[in-house]
């Protein structure tokens, strides 16, 4: 039994901003060898480097999640450099137009489905058959706490993520006997880039953000990528399908 990433293998993606790159250098620090992927590469680099500064190992591969053959190719590139690939976080993400339902632009909703929920299908398409191989797995998949406690003016955004709990745990069903472990991750209000967009958008968000999470407060993405790299680890060896909130209280009340 291994209680660190020690020798592992992990593939994040969206991993060159926020709760993604939180979780690309908390691997990294706990011994795993990281496929930092993302659309930007300048951001990306700059994870692996900061990787590297803290005597981890990285590699950068662009990999845009909306295009199926590059999530083959970055764990094609996680096994030729690593040896193979033994876990995963898929984080890449886009955020709400902020209208209700019936003002959101198509456009916007398939963009939105292609990034969020299509991207983590196509992520299963690549990685599990890597797993298999490697006899063993964990993939985490970064949702929301808006799947179960939606917010107005972006169903958009709250669907997307409902359906990538949902997947999540039925795949989890899929793979329980294989060795590989599915679960979502559901992060309240965390200070990020992309948070941050909205908060610079929206005068007051912020504070009510602050004031509606019980703890008062916005968390931060570190605090999502220590559950990350828990459910990765040998320690969540018995967990399967679970939908865990991160969020400070949030969904609670
Ligand atoms: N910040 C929050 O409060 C919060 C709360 C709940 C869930 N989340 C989820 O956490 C995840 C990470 O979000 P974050 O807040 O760290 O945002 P972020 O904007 O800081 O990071 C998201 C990363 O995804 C990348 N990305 C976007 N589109 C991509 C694509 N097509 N292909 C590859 N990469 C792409 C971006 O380049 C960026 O580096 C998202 O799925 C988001 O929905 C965030």
């Amino acid at each position: 039994m291994t209680y660190n990433l020690e020798g592992r293998s992990i593939l994040v993606t969206g991993g060159a901003s926020g709760i993604g790159r939180s979780v690309a250098i908390l691997s990294g620090e706990a011994g795993a060898a990281v496929t930092v992927t993302d659309l930007d590469p300048d951001r990306g680099n700059a994870v692996v480097d900061e990787i590297g500064r803290k005597g981890g190992q990285a590699q950068f591969v662009r990999l845009d999640v909306t295009q199926e053959a590059q999530h083959h190719a970055a764990v094609a590139a996680a096994v030729k450099a690593f040896g193979k690939l033994d876990g995963s976080c898929n984080a890449a993400g886009m955020s709400f137009e902020g209208r209700p339902v019936h003002e959101i632009n198509p456009d916007y909703w398939d963009k939105l489905y292609a990034i969020n929920v299509r991207g983590v299908f196509f992520s299963f398409r690549a990685q599990v058959p890597a797993m298999l191989e490697a006899g063993k797995g964990s993939i985490v998949n970064i949702a929301s706490t808006s799947a179960m406690a939606p917010f107005p003016n972006a169903a958009e955004y709250c669907s997307s993520k409902g359906a990538v709990v949902t997947a999540s745990r039925a795949a989890a069903l899929d793979y329980a006997k294989s060795g590989i472990r599915v679960n979502a991750i559901l992060p309240g209000a965390t200070r990020t880039p992309m948070l941050q967009g909205e908060m610079d958008k929206y005068d007051g968000l912020e504070e009510m953000m602050i004031a509606d999470c019980p703890q008062g407060r916005l968390g931060h993405p570190d605090e999502i990528a220590f559950a990350v790299r828990w459910l990765l680890s040998d320690e969540a060896s018995f967990v399967t399908g679970s939908a865990m909130v991160v969020d400070g209280g949030l969904s609670v009340p």
